[in-house]
Order: C-alpha cells, then structure tokens, then sequence
C-alpha cells in the first residue's frame, strides 16, 4: 500500500454487502489480502463473486480462479442469483491456451470479469507434462501475472485455499504460505482468499498462519435458531481500518446483500 499523507487518501474497495460498508469505514483498503472464511454453503462464493461483479461493473476487472467448482456450475449459480451478466464483459476461459486471445478480444467499453476454472488448469498442467506437487501453483501464479500485465486486473478471489492445499502439498506451510502471500502483495491486487472452515469454528484457516498473514478476515456463519437457520457476517479484522466486529445477519434479496442487526431473527 502506498504511504498517504491523509486518511482519506486511503483507496477503499466496497464489499457490496449493505450495511456492512459502513462500519468498514467504506470497505477494504486496496491491495489488502483479505480471507473470506466459513463452512459449506454459507455464501462465501456468492459474496466475493458480488464484489468482483459490482468492481467490474465500475470498469475494475478482476479475476475469479476457482479450484473448487467449475465455471458453468458457478456462473448458472449467479445466473440464478439474477446477476445481469450484459452490464459487465464476462470472460470464461475455458482453455488456458486461449487466454492472450480472451484478453485481445476484451469488450473495453465494460469492466471485464475473468473466470477461470480448474479443468482449465488441469488440462494445462496435463499439456505441460510437468505433473509435480508445485505445477498448480505456478500454473495459478502465470494467469494471475498474465491477466494483472496484459488486462489490468485490480481485483482477485481464489476460491479457495483449502481447494488449492489439495492440489499442491505444501512441504513447509510457513515458508510457502509467506511466499504465496508476498506473490499477491507484488501484484498490487486487492485479493479474497476463500477459506473453508470446520463447522465447529475451532479455526479460520488450515494452517493458521494464513490469519496473521492476510490484513482481513470475514466469517462467515449459519446458525440454528430455534428451528430455522440464520446467516451471519461478521469482521474478525481489518488492518489500516476502524471497524465494527460485532456479529450481523446476512440476507440476499432482490440481487442485494446486507448486514442486519437483527434480520430474519432477533440475535438474542
Ligand atoms: N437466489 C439464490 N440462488 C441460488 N442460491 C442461493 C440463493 N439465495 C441463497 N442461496 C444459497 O447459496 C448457497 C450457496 O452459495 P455459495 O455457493 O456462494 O456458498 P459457498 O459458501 O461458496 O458454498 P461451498 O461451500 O459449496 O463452496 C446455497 O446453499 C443456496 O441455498
Ligand atoms: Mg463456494
């Protein structure tokens, strides 16, 4: 982050979550790595794709990197969310190969969004023989420079870290994770690393070391209430920010996300 004279020199990027931007005084810091944690099925997707939608809709491009689910099932799943996919330039890449084409043939009158999935990388590794533990990750680390160089991406989501520990196994976490890390932070992107946490929320990442290193951590969290099941938000922390930790509903309604106090169920 380059040094400001005045804290409203501070870039913020919006979490587009309503009600949530506000107690972050605005959103995030830019080039913050931010992880955006839960268990299964509480939205982490859907919410860090939301961000990236809304930033390409500002003309900021980003890419999704998905390890975890292909692009069609994720994009039939915002399709379904009502997401109007003819405001931004959205660019699957379905073949690494075709990327440098992908990115010439760029609608420059939009923001664009980049999704790329992990048949795409598969196939690439496959082609380049070189099927070893650390392929994935150098993989992952040419498209992120490819796309950041040739297409001005600002923004980045990895869904997700858990997915990409299956992939590549990491001899020395702390070493490698420190490394992963400082890889983002010379991209200059304003990154969402998707980590999947146990049920039990005993942690927010596998190795833990992932908590000190990233500058931003959000849970997210489904909890029973009586007999029905509410999401919550909350913000565990944010560097370089003033920021509310207190534990907020999360509601989707007419293709919106918000922070509640209160929501469907009274937080008692
Ligand atoms: N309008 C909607 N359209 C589709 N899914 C919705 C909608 N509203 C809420 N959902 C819920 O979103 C959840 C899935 O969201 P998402 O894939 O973002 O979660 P996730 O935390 O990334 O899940 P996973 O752990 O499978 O990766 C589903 O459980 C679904 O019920
Ligand atoms: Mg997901």
């Amino acid at each position: 982050m380059p040094l400001v004279k005045d804290k409203h020199e501070i870039h913020r990027i919006r979490t587009y979550v309503n009600g949530l931007d506000e107690h972050l005084q605005g959103g995030i810091p830019a080039n913050h790595i931010t992880l955006m944690c839960g268990a299964a099925g509480t939205m982490k997707s859907s919410v860090t794709f939301n961000v990236l939608f809304h930033e390409a809709v500002n003309g900021n491009n980003g890419l999704y990197l998905s390890l975890e689910q292909s692009a069609d099932s994720l994009i039939t799943h915002m399709i379904n969310m009502d997401y109007d996919f003819s405001r931004i330039d959205l660019i699957v890449v379905r073949e690494l190969s075709e990327l440098s084409a992908k990115i010439q043939a760029q609608d420059k009158t939009k923001g664009s969004l980049f999704v790329v999935d992990v048949g795409c990388i598969r196939k690439e590794i496959r082609d380049m023989q070189t099927d070893n533990n650390k392929s994935w990750l150098n993989v992952m680390k040419n498209v992120i420079k490819k796309i950041k160089t040739e297409a001005n991406m600002k923004l980045f989501v990895l869904d997700s870290l858990s997915a990409l520990y299956v992939l590549t196994r990491l001899e020395n976490p702390r070493i490698e994770l420190f490394m992963i890390f400082e890889f983002l932070r010379d991209m200059k992107l304003t990154s969402f690393l998707i980590s999947e946490m146990p049920l039990d929320g005993s942690k927010f990442s596998e190795y833990e070391i992932e908590d000190f290193l990233s500058d931003g951590i959000i849970v997210i969290r489904l909890t029973p209430f009586r007999r029905q099941v509410v999401r919550e938000i909350s913000i565990v922390k944010m560097r370089t920010t003033a920021c509310n930790n207190d534990i907020f509903s999360l509601e989707f309604k007419n293709g919106q996300f918000y922070a509640l106090y209160g929501g469907q169920n009274p937080l008692l």
